[in-house]
């Protein structure tokens, strides 16, 4: 019967975040690839809960931006009058609700869904009014603390801000994670005075409301936690990027992929890596990357977007955006593939050559120094050493079309818009600026000019010129 019972979520995050010292809010900070706030309402969102309202303030508008999940009842508190507060401005979204509330902090990003889980388990089977998550901590440092009376039971919270220096002594806090009747919480609220060193609505002085009233109010301790860790200045933010970075490469490492150096690879959240693919030191993988199965990164990689098959070698160094590399391709080292490029299989990208827009069909190759842009490349080509797809010509950008077994020879210019047709041979350093039919050869005439001697007759005449 207890698992019928309803489950809603209140998420808080419209703090500014003051300790960030930033302009952009606190909530909005990206961590492991994506705004803070958007880990724990997506840990709470498995549980299927209903209704979940997420409470906004500071950059309400960029929040709802980010997020593209199921329905969310976004609820705005235009003044930080404090955690207790907060919930309330979510209380009309409660309106014909009668189960619980799980309520969590934006900038608790680590907490996992068992935990959760547990608590609700643990409320619903001891009948509480209010459970809490409480940790015990080595550095308790700016949290709120747990108190307790000599039987053990909970008798109240403290802010670190309104502690006497024993309370201070307290190791175990108060993780800002709660689950909650919603009956009694918003009738609990609105009870909440904020005559405290902060002037704020505390959330946590329900605990006292709730204890005067007889009600039963529970705490759960985490084993682990770092999991209730909070992000309020940014050496927390880069501790807790540490900590979801160690996290993300050791499921990496279990999973069956090999990273070289795990200190220095950096995978989002959202990616994918397929078995026996082998990261090398210095790679950054984002976004929604998927790397296949035996691929090779050597190293020094930023690859954002970019879906990867099977036995590709990324060689070191390379730069890659919203593009697409099939089985087997060789890239880099030293490449730079730009949005809309798509490799296809067996594809050999060498190095500095840059791409955007570029579709390469199976088997064609742009081993150096090259430049191709919204081009369109069939099967089996060669672009030879420094060609350039001239794609621009500083008003408007143009499509190049290069057929099958097409042999583009060292330093030519292909203006475009211009379509090379299958087998055509493109003589080394030719300026092509037209349509060149299937199987022809093209080449531009230049007189070669040789003077004998005309080295050591400079080298003289320019004698005693030089500083
Ligand atoms: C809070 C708890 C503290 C606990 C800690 C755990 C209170 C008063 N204190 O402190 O006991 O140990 O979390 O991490 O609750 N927020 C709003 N509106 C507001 C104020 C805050 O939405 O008016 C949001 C913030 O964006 C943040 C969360 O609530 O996501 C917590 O606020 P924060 O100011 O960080 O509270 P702490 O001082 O960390
Ligand atoms: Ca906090």
């Amino acid at each position: 019967m207890e698992q019928m019972q309803k489950l809603g979520v209140i998420l808080l995050a419209a703090g500014q975040g003051t300790r960030m010292q930033s302009a952009l809010p606190k909530v909005l900070h990206p961590l492991g690839g994506k705004p803070l706030f958007l880990h724990a309402l997506g840990t709470a969102q498995r549980l299927n809960p209903k209704p979940v309202a997420v409470i906004i303030g500071h950059g309400a508008e960029a929040a709802r931006q980010a997020y593209s999940g199921t329905e969310v009842d976004w609820r705005v508190q235009e003044q930080q009058l404090g955690t207790g507060h907060a919930v309330l401005c979510a209380k009309a979204a409660f309106a014909d609700f009668s189960g619980d509330v799980l309520i969590l902090s934006g900038d608790v990003p680590l907490i996992r869904e068992a935990t959760l889980t547990a608590m609700v388990e643990h409320h619903r089977s001891a009948r509480a009014a209010l459970t809490l998550l409480t940790a015990s901590l080595e550095s308790p440092k700016g949290y709120g603390r747990i108190l307790r009376s000599a039987d053990g039971k909970i008798s109240g919270t403290v802010e670190e801000k309104d502690g006497s220096e024993e309370q201070r002594q307290i190791r175990e806090v108060n993780a800002g994670v709660y689950v909650a009747s919603a009956t009694f919480l918003f009738a609990a609220l609105s009870g909440v005075k904020n005559n405290n060193r902060q002037g704020e609505y505390y959330l946590p002085d329900i605990v006292a409301i709730g204890l005067a009233q007889g009600k039963v109010i529970e705490t759960l301790q985490v084993d682990d936690p770092r999991e209730m860790m909070g992000v309020n200045t940014r050496e927390e933010l880069a501790f807790m990027e540490k900590t979801l970075r160690e996290s993300i490469n050791k499921k990496w490492l279990m999973a069956g992929v090999t990273l070289k150096d795990p200190d220095t690879t950096y995978i989002d959240g959202s990616v994918i890596i397929g078995k026996d693919s082998v990261i090398g030191p210095n790679t950054q993988l984002r976004g929604s990357t998927v790397i296949g199965e035996r691929c090779q990164i050597d190293g020094s990689a930023f690859l954002t977007d970019a879906a990867i098959a099977d036995d590709v070698h990324i060689r070191f160094s390379v730069v890659m955006a919203s593009c697409r590399v099939e089985h087997g391709a060789i890239v880099g080292p030293f490449a730079h593939l730009r949005p809309g490029t798509v490799l296809g299989p067996n594809v050999h990208i060498g190095n500095f050559v840059e791409a955007k827009e570029a579709k390469l069909g199976a088997g064609t190759k742009a081993n150096h120094l090259t430049y191709l842009g919204d081009v369109t490349i069939g099967r089996d080509t060669n672009i030879g050493a420094g060609t350039i797809t001239c794609n621009y010509d500083g008003f408007q950008k143009y499509q190049s079309k290069i057929g099958d077994r097409v042999q583009v020879g060292s330093d030519s210019t292909l203006v475009a818009p211009i379509t090379l047709g299958d087998d055509v041979y493109v003589a080394r350093a030719s300026t092509v600026r037209h349509d060149i039919p299937a199987g022809a050869l093209v080449f531009n005439q230049r007189e070669e000019k040789v003077r004998e001697g005309w080295t050591e007759q400079k080298r003289e005449q320019m004698k005693g010129k030089q500083k």
